[in-house]
C-alpha cells in the first residue's frame, strides 16, 4: 500500500461540509507519513480545507489507471500550518517541485480503514494477472510500457 501511494502519485480526497455537502478534489502531493498516517499539501484546495475544519472525516482514493487497481482509505485529518510535520512534507515537495510551490498547510491523515479496490476486470476473467491488465489498458491509452 505504501509503495502504491508513492507510485500512483495522484489521489482524490473526499470531504464533506458540516451540512453534508460532498466535495472531491485531486491531490498529487499524497505521501506516506508512517504506518498509520498519510499526508498531503494544501496548495490550492480551499474547499477541502474548509470542510476539514468543519468535519475532520475524509476518504482518499488512489487508483492506478493502467493496472485498474488501488486503495481507499477512510480517515481523519489534522491541519499543520507550521512545525515538524509541515517542514518535513513541505521540504520534500519543495525539493522535488521547486521552492515556488505555495504550500499553505499540510494535512496529516490518520488511516482508520484501508481497503484494496479492484476493477471488475479482475473478477470477470478469473486468474487474470496484473501484468495482463496493464498490457490491455496501456494499449488502449496508446502507452508503451518501459520497465523501471
Ligand atoms: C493532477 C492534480 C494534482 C493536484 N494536486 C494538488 C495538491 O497536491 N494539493 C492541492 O492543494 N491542490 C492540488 N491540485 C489542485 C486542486 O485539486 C484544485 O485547485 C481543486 O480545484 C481544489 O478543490 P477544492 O478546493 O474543492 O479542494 C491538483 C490538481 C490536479 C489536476
Amino acid at each position: 500500500m505504501k509503495a502504491a501511494v508513492d507510485d500512483i502519485g495522484l489521489c482524490f480526497v473526499a470531504t464533506a461540509s458540516s451540512d453534508g455537502m460532498p466535495n472531491v478534489s485531486p491531490k498529487g502531493s499524497l505521501t506516506v507519513w508512517d504506518g498509520d498516517h498519510l499526508a498531503f499539501a494544501n496548495i490550492a484546495s480551499p474547499r477541502t480545507m474548509k470542510n476539514i475544519k468543519e468535519n475532520l472525516k475524509l476518504e482518499i482514493n488512489t487508483i492506478d489507471q493502467i493496472c485498474r487497481r488501488g486503495f481507499r482509505f477512510k480517515e481523519t485529518g489534522e491541519i499543520f500550518e507550521r512545525g515538524d510535520v509541515f517542514d518535513h512534507v513541505a521540504n520534500d515537495i519543495w525539493n522535488r517541485e521547486g521552492r515556488d510551490v505555495p504550500i499553505h498547510a499540510i494535512v496529516k491523515v490518520r488511516v482508520l480503514e484501508a481497503q484494496e479496490v479492484l476493477s471488475p476486470a479482475y473478477w470477470l476473467r478469473k486468474g487474470v494477472t496484473v501484468e495482463e491488465v496493464r498490457q490491455v489498458w496501456a494499449g488502449r491509452f496508446g502507452y508503451k510500457i518501459i520497465p523501471k
